[in-house]
């Protein structure tokens, strides 16, 4: 765990520490709820955005982190120094920056709820000896009134969702005509998610835009109708997460989708493992998004180097066959 994350653990369990979380867990169900019926005001009442920062915010902030490190992975050139996130929620972005891109001067994080924003500045009070080192910017707004995208990065995580799916296009387009270097999207890993990232990939490859991740190429989307192309990331439960949740485990697996839009080439792969890799002593079974198609490989220990490095590709790796 890093400095950053415990942290934010802390900071989580000091706010919860003082409430009744019997009401949380039963707003955190509506929040679910609420979720998959893809509401577009999802913060109705002081009781679910708690619920947000004690089942959400852990899980969103570690899928902001494994997406920014794919920047780092496909962009390696780029040295990202100033970063855009609209639809903040509770500012869960600035934590993921601060413990991805060491370079970090500026963070601008636009979110239309007060309230939330309010929590999110609450929650980040142990971290202002770092954050007076920087040019934070904070503000109360609609997304769509933001004119200036001039930021390296400019990022929409769990939003889209929650918008019209066609206003989308206004954001690329405001992106396109900025100096911003990368536009990130990232959606629950569901077939409602895929369906917004896949919407976006298709308005993209009309353009002169590329993908650096999680795309091997800008071929027509393989992934079949009632599918959909997810990663995930293991997230650790506290104690107030498990009793929110009713859960006995002491992690979760949060599913998304994303989208690294960028103007520059990235570095090229081959193929990217869109499932759990199955692996024996002899064989392993990769399933990957590879030249335009679906497909499972077997790489047999008789493969040599190839089985070396399947042996290490997991879920949302690359694979790159010698
Ligand atoms: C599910 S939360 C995600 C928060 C954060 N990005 C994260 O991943 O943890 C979506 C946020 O987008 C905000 N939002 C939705 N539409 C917006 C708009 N038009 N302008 C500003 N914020 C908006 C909502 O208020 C909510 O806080």
């Amino acid at each position: 765990m890093s400095e950053i994350e415990n942290y934010l653990f802390s900071s989580i369990a000091s706010i919860l520490d003082k409430q009744s979380l019997k009401e949380i867990q039963r707003k955190n169900l509506n929040l679910s709820k609420n979720y998959k019926l893809r509401k577009q005001n999802v913060f109705l009442d002081d009781e679910t955005r708690l619920a947000y920062i004690a089942s959400r915010l852990p899980a969103t902030y570690n899928v902001y982190k494994y997406v920014f490190n794919q920047i780092k992975s496909f962009l390696p050139h780029l040295n990202i120094k100033s970063v855009l996130d609209l639809g903040s929620g509770p500012l869960t972005a600035l934590w993921a920056v601060l413990d991805v891109f060491e370079d970090i001067k500026k963070v601008h994080l636009v979110e239309k709820d007060f309230k939330i924003i309010e929590l999110g500045k609450t929650l980040l009070e142990p971290l202002n000896f770092l954050l007076k080192k920087k040019e934070i910017e904070i503000e109360k707004n609609d997304l769509f009134k933001i004119k200036n995208f001039d930021y390296d990065v400019v990022a929409l995580s769990y939003v889209v969702n929650e918008l019209k799916l066609p206003l989308v296009d206004r954001i690329i387009s405001k992106w396109e005509r900025s100096q911003s270097k990368i536009l990130i999207f990232i959606e629950p890993g569901t077939k409602y998610g895929f369906e917004n990232i896949k919407y976006i990939r298709d308005k993209i490859l009309k353009k002169n835009l590329k993908i650096a991740a999680p795309c091997p190429n800008i071929l027509p989307c393989p992934m079949n109708k009632n599918d959909w192309c997810h990663f995930y990331v293991r997230v650790k439960r506290t104690k107030y997460h498990k009793y929110i949740k009713a859960a006995s485990l002491g992690y979760e697996d949060e599913k998304f989708s994303y989208l690294i839009i960028s103007k520059e080439s990235s570095i090229p792969y081959q193929s990217r493992a869109i499932r759990f890799t199955k692996k024996s002593k002899d064989e392993i079974f990769l399933t990957l998004c590879k030249s335009g198609n679906i497909l499972t490989e077997k790489i047999l220990r008789s493969d040599g180097k190839n089985f070396k490095i399947a042996k290490k590709t997991d879920w949302g790796d690359i694979f790159n066959e010698i």
